[in-house]
């Protein structure tokens, strides 16, 4: 088994790294930033553990994204010999390929990068659609790519009037989250066929829709960021007689004016994991991530 010594946070994501690092009973420290006029990082660490494990979710990336490198070569400058990345948030990860001529393929470019200043990897529920493992993404260094389904699936246990609920997913890729949702509640679920057609534009199809009628529906994605897919899915379902409907994501990326057009479009409550910080967060996934540390070889 490997564990870091040390975890590193950041003043964006003190709350997650600290109760990440308690629930791994592990020694916290927080990193440095100043930011010069001209938008440059400066960033210190505060020692240099032999096994460090710098923390961050890396929504709002560019900045982000430099800074962890910064961190992991300051952390070996003061004589880490490892250095793990936890990043509960990986972006960059949905442009798998270049989609139009010209586009940079950014989910192997940030790897690259990631893959060269660190020696090992962790996330949760990162968007990997047709790299076949999280490993695959940081040139073959060890990976962890953990699933927020048991803790999402365990929340909506406990709340009311979820016993005749029906998971839905919106899109193909979405299927094995929704799956790992939805057999431990033992409910039945569905997933869409979803065509994107610009960055707000998607269009839809609902097979199977019949078994929503006069029944709790619950939305599961892993991501949420223009509010488009669950707002055109939220129509769809409810258009299906559904009696009620909830909104499930593990990473949080939408603004304020989203949220409330979702909750405009007839969504009840729309609960989030604190991968991202977002008001909309209810399931913590530290005890999730200490957990799966321990089977980091
Ligand atoms: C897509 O493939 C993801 O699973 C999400 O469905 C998507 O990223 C959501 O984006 P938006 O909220 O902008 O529709």
């Amino acid at each position: 088994m490997w564990m870091p010594d040390k975890v590193y946070g950041f003043s964006d994501c003190e709350t997650q790294a600290a109760a990440f690092a308690k629930a791994a009973g592990l020694d916290y420290a927080l990193v440095d930033v100043q930011t010069f006029p001209d938008g440059e990082s400066r960033v210190r660490v505060p020692d240099g553990a032999k096994r460090a494990a710098v923390f961050r979710p890396l929504h709002n990336p560019n900045a982000k994204l430099i800074e962890v490198v910064l961190a992991a070569s300051a952390l070996r400058d003061q004589g880490a010999e490892e250095v793990a990345l936890i990043a509960p948030y990986l972006p960059y990860m949905r442009q798998d390929i270049a989609f139009h001529d010209g586009e940079a393929v950014s989910q192997r470019v940030v790897g690259d990068l990631l893959a060269r200043a660190f020696d090992r990897f962790a996330s949760v529920d990162p968007h990997l659609h047709r790299t076949p493992t999280l490993s695959a993404v940081f040139s073959g260094k060890p990976a962890l790519c953990l699933q927020a389904a048991p803790v999402i699936a365990e929340y909506i246990s406990n709340q009311r009037g979820c016993e005749d609920a029906v998971i839905v997913g919106p899109d193909i890729e979405s299927e094995p989250l929704v799956r790992a949702v939805a057999e431990p509640l033992n409910a039945p679920w569905i997933v869409a066929d979803k065509t994107r057609h610009g960055d707000r534009d998607v269009e839809i199809n609902l097979p199977k829709r019949e078994i929503l009628k006069d029944r709790h529906a619950v939305i599961v994605d892993d991501v949420i960021s223009s509010g488009g897919t669950v707002i055109t899915l939220a129509e769809l379902i409810q258009k299906a007689g559904s009696t009620s409907l909830d909104v499930y994501t593990t990473h949080a990326l939408f603004d304020e004016s989203a949220h409330s057009a979702i909750r405009s479009a007839g969504v009840r409550a729309v609960i989030s994991c604190d991968s991202v910080s977002h008001p909309t967060n209810a399931i913590p996934l530290a005890g999730l991530i200490a957990e799966g540390l321990r089977t980091w070889q």
